[in-house]
């Protein structure tokens, strides 16, 4: 009689009923609640159907082939964004030579140290949206006659123009990395930009290196990446894509190559989905620039809210897998245009600007796009990386927003604290990948089909040969539940020894803090066996593996 009844009644009352037949095997009562919602709600039982995975193995095979191996990595695809935004200069990279925070002329030592581990080989500054509201000769010469400036896009913070050109380009000298400086185009003038140039990268004689050794600097710095503009459709101009090319052209004239110092040039590019701005600016500036950028934000929308860095569900989780692997859909149609205009592949795509943007932190300033970082960032960190990696004969760079605590920083600072995040553990990792042979591979895995209906393979996957001849190969297994028992070949090398480090947490949403900053760091692998040439690894649920094959 209780079945029935449960069976007839909706499925709280039917908990209850089950609680009162003690005498049912839970066996027995999973049967009845399977049965009561087939036949309750036919529905409902599809969708549970819908959302269980597509295949049930979880074990993947992996053809990694060496001898295919061609292209480089460019080093600069692991390069980073620093904005004058929120902290991330001031507080983040710069504290000044009076400040208690132990520094080495104004820069963090705790930071400087921390980028020096990452190899970070370029460093864009001074934005994004900043980049076409400053003006550059605001921030040279002694600090107490630099005038101060409103922040219009972030918060409308004032800018005391305390970290201008000197600070940033002697930062990129200790840090070791190519400066990528970000002109002005929306509100600054062609004469402005042409002697930034000049004040950067003359030698002597000219007005502006005159200038310059007055400032306190005898030699030029090296300057190689400059780029012209940037979201010339957005908040840096507003302006339509022939307009923006033949403003592009005109710029870009007057910034001249001094003293043996050769620029490559970047155009402001698209955002996401915009191919046409990528075919108007192929077809009207060509082989006028040496590189287009582009922007793809891991990002829910661009309205309203974005969801929290740090709460979000399983189904959230998967929804990030999804939208950051659309990046490669993406890249591919606007290369496709790239390679129409350009077939020798001589512009470069730069995705100078990508990542995760979700809403701030409560309490802290609104505009100053403060968020936490969790092993959810990692994995878009780990999964873009392997995606940047297989069309690096067409990017050849690309610059995670931000470096510290601005988006899915690296580094988070708070006072004299500093914390590395989990995306900064992915890019440590992954730096063995840096201007390596990347090595093409095969996979297949367990896929699942992911809100928005994307499909997320449950492995990425990416390979590549260091100076050295040992081969480094990057896991992810983005499967929340289930391991992976993956089967690795590397045709014709024969694999003598392995070794591997691993990122992983005991949940997704967990994230390094100032109070426990080691929640999410990495630690040894053993799950990886050499047998027979070919390796067995057993990838942990969630988790991120470096292996080194010898
Ligand atoms: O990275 C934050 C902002 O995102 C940049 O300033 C802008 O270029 C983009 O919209």
């Amino acid at each position: 009689v209780g079945s029935e009844m449960c069976i007839r009644d909706s499925y709280p009352v039917d908990v209850k009923c089950v609680n009162l037949t003690k005498q049912k095997t839970r066996t027995q009562n999973s049967i009845l609640i399977i049965l009561f919602l087939i036949m309750k709600n036919a529905l409902m039982g599809l969708a549970l159907f819908a959302a269980m995975p597509v295949f049930a193995q979880q074990k993947a095979t992996i053809n990694v082939h060496p001898e295919q191996g061609k292209e480089i990595i460019s080093k600069h695809i692991y390069g980073q964004f620093a904005e004058h935004l929120g902290t991330c200069i001031y507080g983040g990279l710069w504290v000044g030579e009076d400040s208690k925070i132990p520094n080495t002329q104004g820069y963090r030592n705790d930071v400087l140290q921390a980028l020096k581990d990452l190899k970070v080989p370029v460093l864009r500054w001074p934005g994004g949206c900043f980049a076409d509201e400053y003006h550059w000769m605001d921030g040279i010469g002694p600090k107490e006659n630099r005038p101060r400036m409103v922040n219009n896009n972030w918060g409308g913070t004032v800018e005391d123009n305390s970290f201008g050109t000197h600070e940033f380009l002697n930062l990129c000298e200790l840090i070791g990395c190519e400066p990528y400086i970000s002109g002005n185009v929306g509100s600054g003038s062609v004469e402005e930009m042409a002697k930034w140039v000049e004040y950067m990268t003359s030698e002597q004689g000219s007005p502006m290196a005159k200038l310059r050794k007055e400032n306190g600097r005898e030699k030029p710095w090296k300057v190689k990446f400059f780029g012209v503009g940037n979201e010339s459709w957005g908040c840096g101009g507003s302006m339509r894509p022939e307009y923006y090319a033949d403003l592009y052209r005109r710029y870009s004239t007057y910034c001249r190559n001094y003293d043996g110092n050769h620029l490559f040039k970047i155009a402001s590019g698209a955002s996401d989905y915009d191919y046409n701005w990528t075919e108007v600016l192929m077809k009207n500036v060509g082989h006028r620039m040496a590189g287009l950028s582009l922007h793809y934000y891991t990002v829910t929308g661009w309205s309203g809210s974005k969801g929290s860095a740090t709460e979000f569900t399983n189904d959230d989780y998967y929804w990030t897998m999804g939208k950051c692997l659309e990046i490669e859909p993406v890249l591919k149609k606007h290369i496709a245009i790239m390679d129409k205009y350009d077939p020798k592949k001589q512009i470069g795509l730069m995705v100078d600007e990508w990542g995760t943007w979700w809403d701030e932190e409560p309490g802290t300033v609104r505009g100053h796009l403060y968020q936490q970082n969790t092993l959810r960032d990692a994995f878009v960190a780990s999964l873009t990386l392997d995606v940047f990696h297989k069309y690096t004969d067409r990017i050849k760079m690309t610059n995670i927003a931000q470096i510290a605590n601005v988006l899915q920083s690296m580094i988070l600072t708070k006072e004299d604290k500093m914390v590395l995040t989990p995306t900064y553990h992915v890019f440590e990792m992954y730096k063995v990948h840096q201007d390596a042979t990347y090595l093409p591979l095969e996979l297949n895995c367990e896929r699942k089909v992911v809100r928005d209906d994307r499909i997320v393979p449950m492995v990425s996957a990416t390979a590549s040969r260091d100076a050295n001849g040992f081969i480094h190969i990057s896991l992810s297994n983005v499967d929340l539940q289930e391991s992976q028992e993956i089967e690795l070949n590397l045709g014709e090398v024969k694999a003598k020894s392995v070794t591997g480090r691993i990122l992983t947490a005991n949940n997704i949403g967990d994230y390094n803090s100032f109070e426990k900053p080691s929640v999410v760091a990495p630690k040894e692998f053993t799950g990886a066996k050499v047998n027979k040439g070919s390796l067995k690894v057993t990838l942990p649920a969630k988790s991120i593996v470096v292996l080194e094959v010898k």
